[in-house]
């Protein structure tokens, strides 16, 4: 296998501030960001290719993570073409792009992985709600960058795979925690350790879709529900994001303690005003 460099792309991605258009870097990693005042709209955009995501992706998208103007409150992430996402590129397999690291610096191999995590992990940041607006398939990587979003709205033509351990790997782009946390363990090992395509109906039924709505009423469904995360508070979203986030690792103790922790300083703020 390669030695996991960039395979002479940038190493990151500038993003002017405020951009509504393409940026030339992002173009190349097959990403469209779209900055509308409160709200930016993240496309994977290689729909020939299925938005099969190389390492250039995953560092754009963490780049747009460091980038995005304070005011973005909502993100949301969608596919152009047929699809969300067909995960890796498999011609990363052959070495296009850099190849992936052999493991035999298990140091280096570490780094290399956690910066690609880099591009999936900023979806957690609590003073952004993330939506993954998911139709078509979303297999590997692609369903790890659903499973890394806050909410899901799933059009009922989406089919979900974990098909890393088919391919010998397991999946790295942080999608294990949310999924054992959604489906639970069990349903979590069968998914993936048969790797099998989970339809868009099963999808709700077990928690991977917060909403399910007819191909084409994707769009407008996202529309309403970022509506709705912008008429609320957005300090007391980004507190309550960060107690909902920690709530099943803390016991009731600690939960409690953090939320007057946090609802005074929620008081305060309001009282300031
Ligand atoms: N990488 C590179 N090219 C891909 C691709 C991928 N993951 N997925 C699709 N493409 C390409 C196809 O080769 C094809 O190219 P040509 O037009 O040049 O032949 C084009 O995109 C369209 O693909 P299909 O004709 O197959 O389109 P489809 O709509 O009939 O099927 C699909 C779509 C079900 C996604 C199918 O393309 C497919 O199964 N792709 C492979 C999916 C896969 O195995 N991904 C790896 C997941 S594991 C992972 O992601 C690992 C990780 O994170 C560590």
């Amino acid at each position: 296998m390669g030695d996991a460099s960039t395979n002479g792309r940038p190493e990151t991605v500038e993003i002017p501030p405020e951009t509504g258009v393409p940026v030339p870097g992002l173009e190349e990693a097959g990403l469209l960001l779209d900055v509308d005042g409160p709200v930016a709209t993240v496309t994977l955009n290689r729909p020939e290719r299925r938005n099969a995501m190389t390492f250039a992706t995953w560092r754009g998208l963490a780049a747009i993570g460091r980038s995005l103007p304070a005011e973005v409150r909502v993100v949301v992430l969608r596919g152009a073409g047929p699809s969300f996402s067909a995960g890796i590129d498999l011609g990363m397999f052959s070495g296009e792009g850099g190849g992936l690291p052999d493991g035999s610096d298990p140091e280096a191999a570490d780094r290399f992985i956690a910066e690609l995590q880099e591009g999936y992990t900023w979806l957690r940041r609590p003073d952004l709600v993330t939506v993954a607006a998911v139709h078509g398939h979303a297999i590997g990587a692609g369903f790890q960058l659903a499973l890394s979003c806050d909410i899901r709205v799933v059009a009922d033509d989406a089919k979900f795979c974990m098909k890393e351990p088919a391919l010998g790997l397991v999946p790295d782009l942080t999608g294990t925690k949310p999924l054992v946390e959604i489906a639970g363990i069990g349903r979590a090992l069968e998914l993936c350790l048969t790797a099998r395509t989970v339809p868009a109906d099963e999808a709700a039924r077990i928690g991977l879709a917060e909403t399910l709505v007819p191909r084409d009423g994707l769009d407008a469904a996202v529309r309403d529900l970022v509506g709705a995360l912008l008429a609320v508070d957005a300090g007391a979203s980004a507190a309550t994001k960060r107690l909902l986030r920690q709530a099943a690792g803390n016991t009731l103790e600690q939960q409690s303690a953090a939320e007057r922790r946090e609802q005074i300083g929620r008081l305060r703020d309001l009282s300031a005003r």
